[in-house]
């Protein structure tokens, strides 16, 4: 007998075993529900009179299985309060296939790549930007909405990307996205529609995306990277590729800025090979010593994919991103959109939509690249100031942007796992740049540090414990 009854205004499942009996099978129903955490601690049941009713059962029957339970210790009867699941910690142990709860967190410190500090999102401007948007949406902003996007948040966005990343980007060339991620995944649908496609990702690179790009259908090759960027020189020598994905601002994980004459190269093959560049504009807003370099996007709008995201300046909690499309993927990237999840979700792309309008996007950026660029420099000064001799230092590269910096392990030692394992001795969490790789194998050794993560007061720290592990490790050298 499967019952679900309302609790409070709580639906709750129950699986009654008939085979047990009418006040067995309610007992141990119950039990399965509080074993498994359906029901939590402090849960108030229903009085036996309604539950009785809505089961079908005696009041009896239901005053005898709380009963039961209550001597049990699963449930505690309280004569103001009625009856509620008891405070059991110790339970998940014991529930089969269950995980343990979890133990205690220890405060570890995080210099992980990949994220923003969170606790420096705008949450009073972006309540007012919210505030603002919602108070005037018609009320079918409520309803299903375009499949691209919303009209206010292409046109902020058009706006924006032309004046700060020179991209070229009319409102009906964006399709708004769930992030980078999910822009990668549609692309890559897009281009294996019509039969086998590969997709030259760089090599060393965000294994992620490459999972991304499997799983939406295509074959993944590895552009290696060197100190110019993505190897775009080598492309001629590829026997079939239909898209490159590159991170041309600030090479994730590398650092390193793709080479004008690396630009150069990617375009030209793309005009050639009718190939697809996707950019992704991965940092573009974070450059700290020159002016920004462009987008590739605005020297062959036709032959370039450029995507952007607010993971890294707002916070990926949003999942917000955009696509600016040639001309001839629109139709197709706007189905594939549509066919996974109709679109993206319509309040906080109007919310974006005011943020960028009313400028508090390009003040919020402004601060976050002051506060990062700072980071950095703290964290240069500490590398600087490392034992033993220059040569045996890890060199440290991709300064000049973005929110990490790659640190390269002389092949003399110490190695990747040394530095990561003092550093985990001292709770820190790094980058390791092993992963990173399309085939495991001889690598150069490398740490990933991602100095965006930590908040504020977090970070001097952090910044302590990574002095203390390399100099603990290159002190032993
Ligand atoms: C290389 C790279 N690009 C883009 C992103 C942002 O992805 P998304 O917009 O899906 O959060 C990340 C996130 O860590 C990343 O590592």
């Amino acid at each position: 007998m499967r019952e679900s009854w309302p609790i409070f205004g709580v639906d709750l499942h129950l699986e009654i075993d008939p085979a047990l009996g009418r006040q067995r099978g309610l007992e141990q129903a119950l039990r399965a529900a509080i074993r498994s955490r359906r029901l939590v601690s402090g849960t108030r049941l229903p009085a036996t009179r309604r539950l009785a009713a809505d089961l079908g059962l005696s009041r009896g029957t239901v005053r005898g299985a709380y009963d039961q339970l209550v001597a049990e210790g699963y449930l505690t009867a309280d004569q103001g309060s009625g009856t509620a699941v008891a405070q059991l910690p110790h339970l998940s142990a014991d529930v089969p296939g269950e995980p343990s709860a979890p133990a205690p967190e220890v405060p570890w410190h995080d210099l992980r790549p990949g994220r923003p500090d969170a606790s420096a999102f705008p949450v009073t401007a972006w309540l007012r930007s919210a505030r603002r948007a919602l108070t005037a949406a018609p009320a079918d902003a409520y309803a299903y909405g375009d499949p691209r996007g919303q009209f206010e948040l292409r046109t902020a966005v058009a706006a924006y990307l032309g004046r700060t990343r020179g991209v070229l980007a009319h409102p009906d060339r964006i399709v708004i996205t769930n992030g980078y991620v999910q822009a990668l995944a549609l692309l890559t649908r897009v281009l294996a529609e019509n039969g086998p496609a590969t997709v030259a990702m760089e090599d060393p690179g965000a294994a992620f995306h490459r999972e991304v790009v499997r799983r939406a259908g295509a074959t993944v090759a590895p552009l290696p990277v060197d100190d110019r960027g993505a190897r775009t020189d080598l492309l001629a020598t590829f026997p079939s590729v239909d898209a490159v994905e590159v991170t041309p601002a600030h090479q994730y994980p590398t650092g390193h800025t793709l080479h004008p004459a690396r630009r150069r190269e990617l375009v030209a093959w793309a005009r050639s090979t009718s190939g697809l560049v996707i950019e992704n504009d991965y940092d573009g807003e974070f450059r700290y010593d020159r002016h920004p370099v462009g987008a590739i996007q605005g020297t062959a709008a036709e032959h370039v994919a450029y995507v952007g995201t607010v993971s890294k300046t707002l916070g990926p909690a949003l999942r917000l991103g955009w696509v600016v499309c040639p001309r001839r993927l629109l139709t197709p990237l706007v189905e594939a959109k549509q066919y996974d999840d109709h679109h993206t979700e319509v309040p906080g792309q109007l919310t974006l939509a005011d943020f960028i309008d009313s400028h508090a996007y390009d003040r919020h950026i402004r601060t976050s690249r002051l506060r990062y660029q700072r980071r950095r420099d703290q964290l240069l000064a500490r590398l600087r100031a490392l034992p033993g001799p220059p040569a045996r230092r890890p060199a440290v590269h991709g300064i000049a942007a973005g929110l990490h910096v790659l640190l390269s392990l002389p092949d003399q030692g110490p190695t990747e796992e040394d530095v990561l394992s003092a550093a985990a001795a001292r709770a820190l969490r790094l980058g390791r740049l092993n992963g990173r790789w399309h085939a495991s194998g001889d690598h150069p050794q490398g740490v990933i540090i991602g100095y965006g993560t930590p908040s504020e007061h977090a970070y001097p720290a952090a910044l302590d414990a990574l002095t203390d592990a390399l100099d603990c490790v290159y002190g032993a050298a």
